[in-house]
């Protein structure tokens, strides 16, 4: 029997499930225009089903156990939006074994089991839909999957975290302290349930594995991204970048080169010219480079609740459609892989070491303030191959100290590990040294 409406059952009913249920209700009759039939919110479960929503919803359709979804016959596709692990996964996986459609924006969950998860699908051939699990409203898994399939991507740079990017652009405009712009992030619901993910590099890290294994068709071990946050960013870092003519982001960055994957997160300075820098507040942009079309940029809202939700809302449109088709064809078909590479084509390509990448690098010492020290640190860089691009040594002193600030040419990370390692032997230097990346020109 050809069916009459698309079922969705909700697990998670926080900010980003409300930000879809309200987006379902609302626009209702635009979708079952798009769709041909109405998809329609069927279940939902929660914890935590009492507490006041932004939205209402029947209190008959609330349920606090998220298998009656999975076991519930009419629901044709499964969302989940609780994130975290587990129970996540088994949920997702008993609900693959129910034969239901999935749809997620648990980015975590894919970064470390996504393999496990597209090929449970595979077997019950069913769809998994995560859209909304990279750059929250901006469709950037489609425009890998789909738009940019008939090029060979080689590059992809992108500011994945709304959070992040929150506070380094209240920081950098507002002088506003680290501590109060994280508190603001969360009220508005861009922050994750733990912000250290946030802040810490680690929610990057899990969208760029996942970005990353689209675009190079191979897995990408989220244990070997190179992770930094930005706890360790200070005003004065973003002052300095200011004066040499940069912005500090935090930027997830993927590249294909000899057969290798590099796949790296952490702040970096961005010439302020450049489109990424621009990019502000809870905002992202992802900058992917192919082979035969150059770069191209995809920017929107990062986070919360519409943006996200609609993102969600456009996978269960995508797989409705899909529903739809296989009934008519009488059996069901995979249009596009999961992973955007047929899983028999797909091959396992090792991640470069973090030591072996090459970069700029901005340094900040605080050393003591007498002759010769500024010649005894360029001396060590020196004796490892990293070449000075300019200096500042300003008069911000501490007591008998001063700021040392230096841009360097392109260098080896591991020589310019082991020079820092020389350098914070030295007496005359009396903090750990900030390092911070450098990207473009
Ligand atoms: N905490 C995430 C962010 C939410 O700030 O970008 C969207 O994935």
């Amino acid at each position: 029997m050809i069916k009459k409406t698309i079922q969705v059952g909700l697990i998670g009913f926080g900010t980003v499930g409300c930000g879809m249920a309200e987006i379902l209700l609302q626009r209702e009759e635009e979708i079952a225009g798009r769709l041909g039939v109405p998809l329609c919110l069927a279940q939902v479960a929660d914890l935590d089903i009492e507490r006041e929503r932004p939205i209402k919803i029947k209190k008959s359709i609330l349920t606090t156990n998220a298998h009656d979804i999975i076991a519930n016959p009419k629901i044709d596709i499964v969302v989940e939006l609780m994130g975290g692990i587990s129970p996540a996964r088994e949920l997702i996986l008993d609900a693959i074994a129910h034969g239901k459609h999935v749809v997620t924006a648990n980015k975590a969950l894919l970064a470390y089991h996504g393999e496990e998860i597209f090929k449970a699908a595979n077997v019950a051939g069913v769809e998994v839909g995560f859209e909304a699990a990279v750059g929250g409203g901006i469709p950037i898994i489609r425009a890998i999957k789909e738009g940019l399939s008939g090029d060979q991507i080689t590059d992809i740079f992108g500011i994945v975290n709304g959070t992040s990017n929150y506070i380094l652009t209240k920081m950098s405009n507002e002088k506003a302290s680290f501590s109060d712009v994280l508190k603001e992030a969360q009220v508005l619901g861009y922050a994750e349930a733990d912000p250290t993910l946030d802040i810490g590099g680690g929610d990057s890290a899990h969208k760029l594995a996942i970005l990353a294994s689209l675009a190079f068709g191979t897995p990408v071990p989220i244990k070997e991204v190179y992770t930094e946050g930005i706890a360790q960013i200070t005003p004065m870092d973003i002052a300095y970048a200011d004066q040499f003519g940069y912005q500090m982001k935090l930027l997830a960055i993927a590249k294909i080169a000899d057969g290798q994957i590099e796949a790296r997160v952490h702040p970096t300075m961005l010439p302020k010219e450049t489109l990424l820098a621009k990019v502000n507040g809870v905002f992202n942009a992802i900058c992917v480079v192919g082979e035969s079309v150059g770069e191209t940029l995809f920017y929107g809202r990062g986070a919360g609740s519409a943006p996200t939700g609609s993102a969600v809302v456009s996978d269960l449109i995508d797989i409705a459609r899909k529903r739809l088709t296989d009934q008519q064809a009488g059996a069901p078909t995979i249009r596009v892989p999961h992973t955007g590479t047929l899983s028999s084509h797909r091959v396992t390509l090792p991640i470069r070491p973090m030591e072996q990448i090459e970069s700029r690098y901005y340094l900040r010492l605080i050393v003591e303030d007498r002759p010769g020290v500024l010649s005894k640190v360029a001396g060590v860089l020196g004796q490892h191959h990293i070449s000075i691009a300019s200096v500042i040594q300003d008069g911000r002193k501490e007591t008998g100290a001063v700021q040392l600030v230096m841009m360097t040419h392109r260098s080896r990370e591991k020589d310019m590990q082991a020079a820092l390692k020389t350098i914070s032997e030295s007496k005359t230097v009396y903090k750990p040294t900030t390092l911070i990346r450098v990207e473009g020109t």
